[in-house]
């Protein structure tokens, strides 16, 4: 914990499009929610305020310390089960936290919190230097540094051109390949150098390693894949009627979601033509609303907020 900062300004997450997301659960008082990104519970508490006594809310996080906060934050809540796991399972815990409830409406707040990104040690930022681990649950897989220490300069490259969208994503693979022949990259701080020395920012405002940290973070918690599953189960879980809420925070992200809800709210493209479509290739989503994102003041307030873009969608019978 960094001087002058206390405890509570570091465990901290200001909700995004709070209100909006809300909406877009179109909450029941006695209604089933999961919550499938708790971070510090920022939409959990705004979700258990509007339930009723009969409501229930499962909030899951991959990252141990996120369930740590819920489990201090929330001790006194019996309508709340909190859960250390990944939203990919979402198709077995919905289920098994259900006691005979339908799932009304999933709730997704992708990326990473503000907890984690601010703590140096969980090595997400290249403002603060930290060990170059990135990892959003610390007890599975490995760190960054493990991964850059072996991966070829080819892998590198693919990785920062894929999930970083980065232009000269070979000369800062190259720079990486050729600084770890000298001493193994172990640091945030490191790394951020090191790809500074090779690009310059073309973007006002953002350091150059912005897009080489994106793209590592992503690959190494495997985001995208996650996001899919999530996605797919959540459709499985979800009783008709229920809502599928999904905020990202970059373009990629919310691709992957557009795309999701696109080809779950139209008839399946084999059958598109015919008079008579069998109700499996029936569309499984209904869209609701346009794509939302932040008006001016919640910006002012939450500059976290600035890339943020919410969906919504309905489960069809
Ligand atoms: C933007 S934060 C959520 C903040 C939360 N809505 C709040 O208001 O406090 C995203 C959280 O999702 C978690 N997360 C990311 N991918 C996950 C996954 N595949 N399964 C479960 N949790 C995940 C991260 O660990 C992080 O805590």
């Amino acid at each position: 914990m960094g001087a002058g900062h206390t405890r509570s300004h570091v465990d901290e997450h200001a909700p995004v499009l709070a209100a909006e997301a809300l909406e877009g659960l179109a909450l029941e008082a006695g209604g089933y929610y999961v919550d499938a990104t708790f971070g510090r519970g920022g939409h959990t508490a705004l979700i258990l305020q509007a339930l009723g006594r009969e409501g229930r809310l499962l909030a899951l996080d991959r990252d141990p310390q996120a369930i740590a906060a819920g489990h201090q934050r929330f001790a006194d809540e019996v309508r709340l089960t909190l859960a250390h796991a990944s939203f990919a399972d979402l198709g077995t815990l919905v289920p098994a936290n259900a006691d005979h409830r339908d799932c009304r409406g999933v709730l997704f707040d992708l990326g990473v919190s503000s907890p984690q990104l601010d703590d140096p040690q969980r090595g997400f930022s290249f403002r603060a230097d930290g060990p170059l681990d990135m990892r959003m649950d610390p007890t599975h897989g490995e760190p960054v540094a493990a991964w850059l220490a072996r991966a070829g300069v080819d892998e590198i490259r693919q990785v920062i051109a894929t999930f970083g969208e980065e232009r000269f994503a070979r000369r800062v693979a190259q720079a990486i390949v050729a600084a770890r022949r000298t001493h193994p990259l172990t640091r945030t701080g490191e790394l951020a150098a090191v790809v500074a020395g090779a690009v310059r920012t073309r973007e006002p405002g953002k350091h150059p390693a912005t897009r080489t940290f994106q793209a590592l973070r992503m690959f190494i918690n495997d985001e995208l894949g996650q996001l899919e599953r999530g996605l797919s189960s959540a459709l499985e879980v979800l009783t008709p009627g229920g809502r599928l809420v999904v905020l990202s925070f970059h373009s990629l992200e919310d691709r992957t979601v557009k795309r999701f809800m696109q080809r779950e709210s139209e008839v399946d493209a084999v059958y598109r033509r015919l008079p008579v479509v069998p109700a499996s290739a029936q569309p499984r989503l209904k869209l609701i609303g346009r794509k939302t994102r932040p008006g001016e003041a919640e910006l002012a307030r939450n500059p976290r907020a600035r890339s943020a873009l919410l969906r919504v969608a309905e489960r069809l019978a």
